[in-house]
């Protein structure tokens, strides 16, 4: 089942002795220019995040530290991602409703986005972003 796009991106691991290291570069790693950063913490328990579609905002979302489901729906089909490892993400294309749930404690999201945050860019309302994506 395919969500417009949306996927699982494994990202480079560079495994040392003393550790490892993966990095995101835009373009080559995820398939659009980062114009923002975010991180999302200190989630309690059975709190939901998210909630909403973007009009044209592209996300790639990784789970630094812990774990969590992103729930993405393109108002026909629904389907959940588990993201616990900080090696690869999903990538969620623009017009996707994404949750974000089931946060383990101390868990960590990273989210690079393709635009500036805008609050115009938001649909919050479910009834029309499925009006929106007949
Ligand atoms: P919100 O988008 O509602 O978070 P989530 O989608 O995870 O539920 O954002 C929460 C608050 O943070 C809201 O007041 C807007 C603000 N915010 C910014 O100022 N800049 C940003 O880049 C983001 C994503 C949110």
């Amino acid at each position: 089942m395919k969500i417009n796009g949306a996927k699982i991106i494994d990202l480079p691991k560079n495994l040392d002795r003393r550790g490892n290291l993966s990095v995101i570069e835009e373009i080559k790693n995820i398939p659009f220019k980062i114009k923002r950063t975010y991180w999302i913490y200190d989630v309690p328990g059975g709190e939901v995040r998210g909630g909403h579609a973007y009009k044209r905002n592209q996300e790639f979302i990784v789970a630094l530290s812990g774990s969590f489901d992103v729930i993405l729906d393109n108002g026909k089909e629904r389907k959940s991602f588990s993201l616990n490892r900080s090696y690869y993400g999903l990538y969620v294309p623009k017009g996707v409703w994404r949750q974000m749930e089931n946060f383990s404690t101390n868990s960590l999201a990273l989210i690079v986005a393709s635009i500036k945050f805008d609050p115009a860019d938001y649909i919050y309302d479910y009834c029309l972003y499925k009006e929106l994506t007949k």
